[in-house]
């Protein structure tokens, strides 16, 4: 990345933050955790890679068990597991049958409080994976490493979908269903899938949404690329009531319903996969191009996220576990479904959105099913203490454990997710990843070390980061310094490739500090996350957001999360977004984007706090150049704040193409705003 001030090596990265205060392992917490052996890091020390994920292997049900651990003589596309056989849809869900098929796998929560939940148990789970997989297998005639594009809301059935197609080895591509048509068609072409399986409609906050419209969209998207979708299968919302207001293409699309019952009792003997074989393919945006679909295996992936949820979630088989995210992105892949169905325990799938019809929604649910693990990010943690800063306290729930992912999350929204969520008896993990990654990178062992809001912390079992600066020489501990966060050794969740585009893997994450690319030994192809992150002295990152989230002002770089970090500390700031603006004397100048609590208004007083507070908490040099109080902030539909539309905004560009956000009207009524203000003053 260009410095342009000569002065500052473009590898440093000043970082301001002040040092938080430790959080102790709640005792309760710790008398009854998996892992409490604080012999694990000699076990997991560098010196015994690789052969340390043998106890990951060990935690999964094999055909045939592997011969090497890790095969890197083609760096880097490393085969985990070499010589293993298994089924990730067996390991998930035949397993369990004979010690507990009647305790529940998967519970459904409806949208609407009125429509009874549903528990799913891992018979009924078994019958139902089968049976579908029978009909995929002898209905529609797909086999072993066809691919299938998935697109589909909250559903149990989603989880359906994905372990059939892994009981017949058939490669899931799912798409977050809040997806556009354009998206799906996309992923379907790059992909090669010629079925796509959908859903009439669902449910969303009170309002019913049309799903199959995007289908048909989607499949004329992709013929317009000489793409042919055979056929599209359809799971009804409401069983036998098909709801969508867009009818059936004839010979093309069925209805799963209609044509299920043909398979009744059946059962589907699971492909014997080996360990290195695809699982699915995820999609995720880089910096620049095309979305790519990371390739995950199925042993290395599989034991990846199972070793993650017993060892960093705590998960037991005793536990209810509820994961916010959506089964659309890499987080519910690994901890909705796979890692917790694979130790056995209930998971929980739920349709609707965390405030609605109120902040109380989630605590309610909580205590209603006795959740005991509950796993969500910053944004949904800071949009229920906008709504409802008061509203756990009503209600009778015990977290034991409670997990942040996604973004670096403010020490004053995880002392509310600590203090009112979690009522202090919580354990906290902020877990750093990726959806290249399969699973957890950084986190804390939640019973051995102690958390430290702000800071993921170090390296999970079995993953060394290390800091680099751009020339490539490691930023030691406790200087203060931010730099690239990478990985020096490979792992099982690490996917195998982007699919079809073994180029772009290599350059994407290993060519920028890969110390010699004929060398044969995976010591010298570090792992290249794209993340800015610190390391303190004692051992805990703390990630400061993407590399494109870093701004350089005159010749300093901030973290864009500093700053938001020190105005959310300003009583009746509820979100805060920092952008990066041209300045004619600085070169760049940060400018904030805030929103209100609820009952707040704006006033320029309130301006001044948070501009006094981003000079108090970091210095004069990272003082925005204007703060601007606006009603929300716009978001994707995964609730990530868009900087860079702000940022087009504030530099008066085109913002693009933004109907895809949750919110697009929102970006019209700040340009305006900022428009107003600026020919005001020209
Ligand atoms: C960011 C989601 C800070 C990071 C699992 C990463 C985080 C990107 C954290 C990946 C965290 C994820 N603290 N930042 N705990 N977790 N990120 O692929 O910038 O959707 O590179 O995977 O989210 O997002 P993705």
């Amino acid at each position: 990345m260009a410095d342009g001030s000569g002065e500052v090596s473009a590898s440093e990265i000043a970082v301001h933050w002040q040092e938080e205060e430790y959080y102790p392992p709640p005792p309760d917490f710790v008398a009854q955790a998996n892992l409490t052996d604080p012999k694990v890091s000699e076990r997991f020390a560098l010196e015994n890679f690789p052969d340390y994920y043998h106890e990951f292997g060990d935690l999964l049900d094999w055909y045939k068990p592997w011969d090497t651990v890790l095969d890197s003589t083609n760096p880097p596309f490393w085969r985990w597991f070499v010589g293993g056989e298994l089924n990730a849809s067996y390991n998930c869900v035949d397993r369990h049958l004979a010690g507990s098929k009647n305790k529940t796998a998967l519970y459904f929560i409806p949208d609407s409080e009125d429509e009874p939940i549903e528990a799913i148990t891992y018979q009924e789970l078994y019958v139902r994976v089968n049976e579908f997989a029978a009909y995929l297998r002898d209905g529609i005639g797909l086999r072993r490493g066809d691919r299938v594009t998935v697109h589909l809301p909250m559903l149990a059935e989603l989880a359906v979908t994905m372990l059939a197609c892994a009981r017949l080895g058939v490669i899931h591509s799912v798409v977050f269903g809040g997806f556009s048509a354009q998206a799906c068609a996309d992923r379907i072409v790059d992909s090669g899938s010629s079925v796509l399986i959908t859903s009439d409609g669902y449910w969303r906050a009170g309002k019913w949404i049309d799903h199959k419209e995007k289908a048909d969209q989607a499949c004329d998207l992709a013929a317009g690329e000489d793409h042919r979708v055979e056929k599209v299968l359809i799971w009804e919302r409401h069983r036998g009531q098909y709801r969508s207001e867009h009818p059936l293409v004839e010979g093309r699309d069925v209805v799963i319903d209609d044509v299920i019952g043909e398979f009744r009792g059946q059962r589907v003997e699971p492909e014997h996969m080996r360990a290195d074989e695809t699982l699915f393919l995820m999609y995720t945006s880089g910096s620049t191009g095309k979305p790519k679909a990371a390739q995950h295996s199925t042993g290395g992936y599989l034991s990846y996220v199972t070793a993650m949820s017993k060892l960093i979630l705590d998960l037991k088989p005793t536990d209810v576990y509820w994961c916010m995210a959506d089964i659309g992105w890499i987080t519910g892949h690994s901890f909705i479904v796979y890692g917790p169905l694979s130790l056995g325990a209930s998971s929980i799938i739920y349709e609707g959105v965390p405030n609605h019809p109120d902040a109380g929604r989630p605590w309610r649910i909580a205590e209603r099913l006795d959740v005991n693990i509950l796993h969500t990010s910053p944004t949904a943690i800071r949009l229920l203490r906008k709504d409802g800063p008061e509203e756990p306290k009503k209600y009778k729930y015990h977290f034991k454990l409670m997990v942040t992912v996604g973004e670096p999350i403010e020490p004053d929204v995880w002392r509310w997710y600590y203090n009112v969520v979690g009522q202090q008896e919580s354990a906290i993990v902020d877990t750093w990843w990726q959806t290249e990654n399969g699973g957890f990178l950084c986190s804390t062992v939640p019973a051995l070390l102690p958390m430290k809001p702000g800071s993921a912390g170090p390296g999970v079992p079995g993953i060394h980061p290390v800091i680099y600066d751009n020339e490539g020489n490691e930023v030691p501990a406790g200087t203060g310094k931010g730099g690239n966060i990478c990985i020096r050794n490979p792992w099982p969740g690490s996917m195998m490739g982007i699919w079809g585009n073994p180029d772009r893997y290599v350059a994407t994450y290993y060519a920028r500090y890969c110390k010699d690319r004929e060398s044969k030994d995976w010591r010298d192809w570090p792992y290249f996350a794209g993340d800015g992150a610190m390391l303190a002295s004692d051992g805990y990152f703390r990630i400061l957001g993407r590399i494109d989230d870093v701004i350089n002002v005159a010749g300093h770089r901030l973290g864009t999360k500093e700053l938001e970090s020190a105005a959310l500390m300003v009583p009746g700031v509820a979100e805060a977004a920092v952008v990066a603006t041209r300045d004619e004397i600085k070169g760049i100048m940060p400018e904030i984007f805030v929103s209100l609590a609820p009952g707040v208004s704006p006033s320029e007083e309130l301006g001044r706090r948070v501009i006094d507070s981003i000079v108090r908490e970091i210095g004069p040099i990272a003082r925005p150049r204007k703060v601007w109080l606006v009603p929300d902030l716009p978001k994707t539909r995964s609730g990530k704040i868009m900087r860079r539309v702000l940022a087009s905004v504030s530099n008066r560009e085109d913002v693009g193409d933004v109907t895809s956000l949750a919110n697009p009207e929102i970006v019209e009524q700040i340009r305006e705003m900022v428009q107003a203000e600026r020919l005001g003053h020209t």
